[in-house]
């Protein structure tokens, strides 16, 4: 989908933002700040953040899915806010582009919308009936499916154990390697039969978390390289882009990825940690949005 083909008044999104209160509260946001919200998604954060800046602020919204970027600028149709399709770790050049030197305020999202969730051609969910791509950007890389096709027997249980903390990882790589020898792996559908091979018992019981969840974890991070986009910003990319005293607002949703936030924003000399503990969402958040379940915020003042 491209521009010109989304209806402006269409759907709406799908996607409730989450911890926004806390966000904003955090970010301390004032007329006339120039942020980045490096995973623009369907919008609802830079919705909120747009009105607090005013029209003498600047936004610059990012994401690496054109069917995101087309949503959000469907709801934030401002002149000072710039949409960009692209990774927060290309955040210095599109800077650049821009002639801004340095920003107020940066906020990550991690992770993958509920948009994108619910779109089945998209693959990510394994409610989806359609083929496993799995990549926010299909124009670059390979689908999950071409993954599946070509990666060996122990590289895969490397990416089950490591991205998703698969505990049967060598199990359910052995039978997926089995399994593609004689049904090639295309679907959703296909993927569910083989991982119900794998943990036969677990697929059957009424789990309240679906036995594949950690499996179709694993596949989206290998397939969109999202740890290495995360951990990259983290060294290198997101401390030059933030002015003195700017803050950096970060929302994990799995302990990897909040490992290396925590980690990094450990660094005393660099980041002065603004939550002590990380802010999760209230009891009546997550009867409203599960997604916020597993949400956990954090929040630090460059120095
Ligand atoms: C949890 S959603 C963000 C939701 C958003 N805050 C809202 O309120 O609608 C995460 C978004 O980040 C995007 N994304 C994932 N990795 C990214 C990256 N490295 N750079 C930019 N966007 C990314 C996904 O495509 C998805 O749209």
């Amino acid at each position: 989908m491209n521009d010109l083909d989304r209806n402006p008044s269409g759907p709406p999104p799908v996607h409730v933002p989450v911890l926004l209160r806390e966000v904003l509260r955090h970010l301390e946001l004032q007329p006339g700040a120039v942020v980045v919200d490096g995973t623009v998604g369907a919008g609802g954060h830079s919705q909120e953040i747009l009105k607090q800046i005013g029209p003498e602020g600047t936004l610059i919204g990012l994401d690496r899915d054109p069917m995101m970027l087309d949503i959000a600028r469907s709801r934030l149709n401002a002149s000072n806010c710039h949409l960009k399709q692209a990774s927060y770790v290309q955040l210095r050049e599109i800077l650049a582009e821009l002639r801004i030197d340095a920003v107020d305020r940066i906020l990550l999202d991690l992770g993958l919308s509920s948009d994108q969730l619910a779109d089945d051609a998209r693959g990510f969910s394994f409610r989806a009936t359609g083929s496993l791509d799995m990549r926010f950007d299909t124009s670059q890389g390979e689908p999950a499916w071409q993954l599946l096709e070509q990666i060996s027997q122990s590289d895969l249980a490397w990416v089950l154990d490591h991205y998703g903390e698969e505990p049967q990882a060598r199990k359910v790589a052995r039978t997926i390697v089995d399994f593609r020898k004689s049904h090639p792996i295309r679907t959703v559908s296909d993927l569910l039969d083989a991982v119900a091979l794998a943990m036969p018992g677990r697929m059957e019981r009424n789990a309240p978390r679906h036995p594949a969840t950690r499996v179709f974890q694993a596949l989206r991070i290998a397939v969109n390289q999202e740890l290495v986009h995360v951990e990259q910003a983290l060294r290198e990319v997101l401390h030059p882009c933030l002015k003195q005293n700017g803050i950096l607002a970060i929302i994990g949703f799995h302990s990897l990825e909040n490992r290396l936030v925590k980690h990094t924003f450990r660094a005393t000399d660099r980041w002065q940690l603004l939550t002590t503990k990380p802010v999760v969402a209230s009891i009546a958040e997550q009867r409203i949005n599960p997604r916020s379940r597993t949400a956990k915020l954090r929040v630090v003042k460059r120095l």
